[in-house]
């Protein structure tokens, strides 16, 4: 189960940025397989960990990955969005440091079951908690329930995609003839359906953004990160840092943004002017840290990283 080509994305950068060798609990919002938690963990004896993951299966293969380090490593089911409930009951306040390596593991990209990777064929699941998410839907339920112009809708805001419109009409189409349940369904219908670029050659497959936006839709990966970028910011000490991998444009928009308006404070609504005083983060990054080439070449899940990293005032 535990994947051996897992690699954790930016590991150099990710400790430079947390500075653990300070000691202190750090809160690992994305466990994973806990590939960055065990380098952290190794690299700073001084150093706790919580490592969060909203799919038990992670958690699992994280769990067997950091018994090494027996005590010192403290493994939580939840969603991040939850960030300061889930401390609290582990009676943790404010933590030395924030990690979130946002996306999907390559475990759960290469389980056919679950339904992530268009390469593979599989139900049309998608749910990062896996069956337990009871009250969410699978990416099947959208593909065969939503109206066109509410998958279009979606194509084109989480996938930005920009055939959407087109997509979707063929969606409803083919789903009065039988229901979309599969990932090689979906890919298939989304590869005739889309027209060559200008030019002919395409950087992506083409149904790279429909699996994107279907992704973040099942599991609400947005309001996810706008509720963690609200709170992380009050969950660390002085002096603490956060730090963010993400994996596309709308994920690193919601952290720049974020992040900016930490360091710049409330706004007077007389003046205009920021109040100095009211600046919770010093932003360390002032442009996305980027993974080298040769880290892509080992590890193409790092082609499209972005890292930003803040500390707390
Ligand atoms: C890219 S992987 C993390 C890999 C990890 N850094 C490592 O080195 O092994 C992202 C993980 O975050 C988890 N995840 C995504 N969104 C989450 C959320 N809102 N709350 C908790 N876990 C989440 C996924 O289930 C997945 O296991």
């Amino acid at each position: 189960m535990d994947d051996p080509r897992h690699v954790p994305v930016l590991v150099e950068e990710v400790l430079r940025y947390l500075a653990p060798e300070r000691g202190g609990w750090f809160a690992d919002c994305t466990v994973g397989l806990g590939g960055h938690a065990a380098a952290l963990l190794a690299a700073a004896p001084q150093a706790r960990l919580i490592g969060i993951d909203r799919d038990p299966q992670a958690l699992a293969a994280a769990r067997r990955r950091l018994a090494p380090f027996g005590a010192r490593a403290v493994l939580v089911e939840g969603r991040f969005s939850d960030l300061p409930q889930l401390l609290a009951a582990q009676g943790v306040g404010r933590v030395a440091g924030i990690l979130a390596d946002l996306g999907l593991s390559s475990l759960q990209l290469a389980q056919a079951e679950r339904g992530f990777a268009f390469a593979l064929d599989g139900p049309l699941d998608m749910r990062m908690d896996g069956p337990g998410d009871v009250g969410g839907r699978t990416a099947a339920q959208i593909v065969n329930r939503d109206s066109e112009d509410d998958l279009t809708r979606l194509f084109r805001t989480f996938g930005e995609e920009r055939q959407a419109r087109r997509i979707a009409r063929a969606i409803v189409e083919a789903r009065r003839q039988r229901p979309i349940e599969t990932t090689a369904q979906l890919r298939a219908l989304v590869e005739q359906v889309k027209s060559r670029p200008p030019g002919g050659r395409r950087r992506i497959h083409p149904a790279t953004q429909v699996f994107q936006a279907l992704r973040i839709a099942v599991n609400r990966e947005l309001d996810e990160l706008q509720a963690l970028m609200k709170n992380a910011a009050e969950q660390l000490e002085q002096d603490g840092r956060m730090v963010m991998i993400s994996y596309h444009s709308l994920e690193d928009r919601i952290v720049k943004n974020a992040l900016r308006d930490l360091a710049t404070g409330t706004v007077d609504p007389v003046t205009g002017r920021p109040h100095s005083e009211s600046r919770v983060i010093e932003v360390l990054t002032r442009k996305p840290v980027r993974p080298r080439a040769e880290e892509v070449a080992a590890n193409p899940r790092a082609r499209s990283a972005r890292l930003r990293a803040g500390r707390r005032l």
